[in-house]
């Protein structure tokens, strides 16, 4: 047993990072693992653990399972989890007491929980005390192991926990099932080295650590052969890419050669305000396969509690470099994060926040109410911020930002965009996909148009969506 260890995740040394490649011959003798079985894997939390999750089906289909999507019928049943909100803590606790039910009433089935919950030290201890009718706890260090642990937790009754606590590796070469034939995720960097006062993703994945860019960009060259058409590139905090290897090799040059291979379009999230570059917004501005959509979190207009946060910008430094991009960036569309509820946070600091969304107009925000993660130090702060507060708060701001994304939507009225049709709509008949400035516009298409990025005239305007008919 192998259980994760809050002070060893705290720690940062000098550490050569190593890149790991995943072995195939591993899985020689676990080939028929899975055969005549199936499995179901449900995802919680950001655009990283639905990555890892695409690696996770590969590596599971590999060994022979094969998926479904209703758990009750699965002999696997995966968990991938979020440890970032208590609330999405409680969706996984709620699930895990379905599949004990089902643990009860079927034989033959394998439980299993993995990354950031399982990288928490107190969510495997309480998982030992009151959910140890689990088979398998593993962590986001160690999933290219999975087949072996598999191995035991088929083979063994106790519950097996492999979590390791460090700084982690790079990994290379994973087998992955895309979710899309037409767009992908390509991890850049992977964990984070911020410390943010609130969050938990230092802690439950690592130091940050940057794939080497011959490896980025082969992956990518690769995807435009196989005919996709556009590229998130994924990191914590993607714009310090390449600041732990040597030379000075940032985001602003990789961005510049994943423009050279000539895939259609190019994303990248999530940005740190404190590591965007001139640079970076030339090369955006430069290249017109890279989209014009910055998602770039502020988390509060307080300059006193954007301090507390340890987000080391003021709220006049963040609104110098939003009006930076959008004076140079032809009709970039930019998203934010907020946090309101922060320990300390006044009803003067709350309406900063306001104002600033007043002022910015995100064309959409991510809002959320601050939740305590055990190990960070806002943990350690005093909560001073109701329950009942926070929730009228969370109202107040998503009424304000509802408001400007539906008048940033307006601007779209009579206007034609390119969008990429990623998957069939709803609406029976339509096809759904994004803009070049991620936003979403369902289409009157047949099924053979998925995967064309078409032209359309949009006629209808909705507050998280826009209307259209193709124009040729
Ligand atoms: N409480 C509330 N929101 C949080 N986020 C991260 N940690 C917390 C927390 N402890 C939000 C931030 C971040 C987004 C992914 O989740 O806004 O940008
Ligand atoms: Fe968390 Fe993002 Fe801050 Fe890193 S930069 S600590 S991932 S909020």
């Amino acid at each position: 047993m192998l259980k994760p260890n809050l002070s060893e995740a705290k720690k940062r040394t000098n550490k050569e990072v190593l890149t790991k490649s995943f072995e195939y011959t591993k899985l020689d003798n676990l080939k028929e693992l899975g055969s005549g079985k199936k499995y179901f894997i449900r995802t919680y939390g950001c655009q990283m653990n639905e990555h890892d999750t695409e690696n996770i089906k590969a590596i599971l289909e590999n060994m022979s399972y094969v998926e479904t999507d209703n758990y009750e019928e699965a002999n696997l049943i995966i968990l991938n989890t979020c440890a970032i909100r208590e609330n999405v803590h409680n969706k996984v606790f709620g699930m895990l007491g379905r599949i004990k039910n089902l643990k009860e009433n079927k034989d033959d089935v394998i439980a299993a929980v993995c990354g950031c919950m399982a990288q928490e030290e107190v969510v495997v201890n309480e998982i030992l005390e009151k959910y140890n009718y689990l088979d398998l706890v593993f962590g986001t260090h160690n999933i290219h192991n999975l087949p072996r642990l598999l191995e035991k937790a088929v083979s063994k009754k106790e519950i097996e926990i492999e979590v390791i606590s460090g700084e982690g590796s790079v990994l290379e070469n994973l087998p992955v099932k895309r979710d899309s034939k037409f767009k992908a995720w390509v991890n850049v960097m992977l964990g984070c080295d911020k410390f943010c006062t609130y969050c938990i993703v230092p802690y439950t994945r690592g130091k940050q650590r940057s794939r080497n860019k011959d490896n980025i960009i082969s992956e990518i060259k690769q995807l435009v052969e196989e005919g996709y058409s556009e590229v998130t590139l994924l990191g914590q905090n993607v714009n310090a890419y390449g600041k732990d290897l040597e030379g000075n090799y940032g985001l602003s040059n990789l961005l510049n050669d994943v423009a050279k291979t000539k895939i259609k379009r190019i994303r990248f999230v999530t940005s740190h305000p404190w590591d965007f570059t001139d640079d970076m917004i030339a090369t955006i501005k430069s290249n017109d396969n890279i989209m014009p959509y910055i998602h770039l979190p502020v988390q509060s207009g307080s300059t006193k509690i954007l301090k507390s946060m340890g987000r080391m910008y003021s709220k006049e430094e963040y609104m110098t470099l939003f009006n930076k991009i959008k004076s140079n960036i032809n009709n970039v569309t930019i998203t934010t994060d907020i946090i309101v509820g922060f320990p300390g946070e006044t009803e003067e600091d709350f309406k900063e926040t306001i104002d600033l969304v007043e002022t910015c107009k995100f064309d959409s925000a991510f809002t959320f109410a601050f939740s305590a993660r055990v190990g960070t130090p806002a943990s350690k702060m005093k909560e001073t911020v109701s329950d009942e507060t926070k929730k009228r708060r969370l109202n107040e701001l998503n009424e304000v930002v509802n408001k400007y994304a539906k008048i940033a939507n307006d601007k779209y009225l009579g206007k034609t965009v390119s969008v990429l049709l990623e998957k069939e709509s709803n609406k029976e008949g339509f096809l759904s996909g994004y803009t070049d400035t991620m936003k979403l516009v369902n289409v009157k298409a047949s099924e053979e148009m998925l995967g064309q990025i078409v032209y359309v005239y949009i006629n209808d305007v909705k507050t998280w969506s826009l209307n259209g008919e193709i124009r040729s």
